[in-house]
């Protein structure tokens, strides 16, 4: 087995060699004068069960090009089979046509992926891991929510009231109660597909004097994470922490949300960020060397 540690995830793939005690390649990125891309491997994957672990958070594209140039590159170099491990995984959150005439960049992104000669995709809480399950491409998806929920009760908070947001929200917010008991709610979310803006359930929540945690996939303007916090607060919390998997952090996110009153934020290392407390590198060793 080998690890291949992409340019966007070069210390998340040291850490998940070392846990799984596998080879690793370390690649050179590079430039062409006009910008594009150039990935060079610093050593052989001839006959390897190769896992390139690259992830695609911004700039998305580059990571992505560099991602299929390493996933074909493993290919031509003669790896046995190549999984691509992609612990944030772009464009995914694009799992339909929502409006007539838009382009499926879940599925687009699937086909690339396959075409360049990955066997099999690891990925993170991804956004819509049932939409994903139906591209027919082996992909399997991971949740962090478990090990970020551990951070919380290492560090004491305890009676947490674990809150998740939109749809497939309760899903998390269970996970996070099966670590930290003491409950778990879900606020529901509508976004605008045109404007893009966030609206966040009025709900009366069982927090007075409580800890509460919200959990969430991705912050990324985060407006409705900071939303969320808003509305908790107002009902008379003792601390309200904003947690997440991805932190994407566009625009002033953190500000907004700690303006909002939170007393922390956490996310994981699935993308690079001034919150990645939490590391997945355990998740990801444990899930390739299961087998
Ligand atoms: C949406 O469905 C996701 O679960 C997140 O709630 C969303 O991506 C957060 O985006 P933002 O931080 O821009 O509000």
């Amino acid at each position: 087995m080998r690890i291949i540690s992409g340019p966007a995830s070069q210390e998340l793939g040291r850490k998940v060699a070392e846990l799984s005690r596998s080879s690793l390649t370390e690649v050179e990125p590079n430039r062409f004068l006009d910008g594009e891309s150039h990935i060079r491997f610093k050593g052989s994957v001839e006959n390897e069960e190769a896992f390139i672990i690259q992830t695609t958070g911004p700039p998305q594209e580059d990571n992505l090009v560099q991602l299929l140039l390493m996933i074909d590159n493993a290919r031509d170099m003669g790896a046995k089979s190549v999984t691509a491990v992609i612990p944030y995984f772009a464009y995914v959150r694009q799992d339909k046509r929502f409006r007539p005439g838009e382009a499926f960049s879940a599925k687009t992104v699937v086909r690339l992926i396959q075409a360049c000669g990955a066997t099999e995709i690891i990925t993170i809480n991804s956004h819509s891991p049932t939409a994903l399950g139906q591209l027919g491409f082996p992909i399997e998806d991971l949740s962090a929510v478990g090990l970020v929920a551990q951070y919380f009760k290492d560090k004491g908070i305890l009676n947490v009231f674990s809150l998740s947001l939109g749809k497939k929200g309760l899903n998390m917010a269970e996970q996070a109660n099966n670590v930290l008991g003491g409950g778990y709610g879900c606020i529901s979310t509508q976004r605008d597909v045109i404007t893009g803006n966030v609206t966040v359930e009025e709900k009366s929540l069982p927090v007075d004097n409580r800890n509460v945690v919200i959990f969430d996939d991705i912050i990324s303007s985060g407006r409705t994470m900071a939303k969320a916090v808003a509305l908790v607060k107002r009902q008379n919390p003792k601390s309200v922490y904003a947690a997440c998997i991805h932190p994407l952090f566009k625009e002033d996110a953190k500000e907004m949300i700690l303006r909002n009153g939170a007393d922390g934020i956490v996310g994981t290392d699935t993308v690079t960020s001034n919150v990645a407390t939490v590391s997945v590198a355990p998740l990801i060793a444990e899930a390739i060397t299961r087998d």
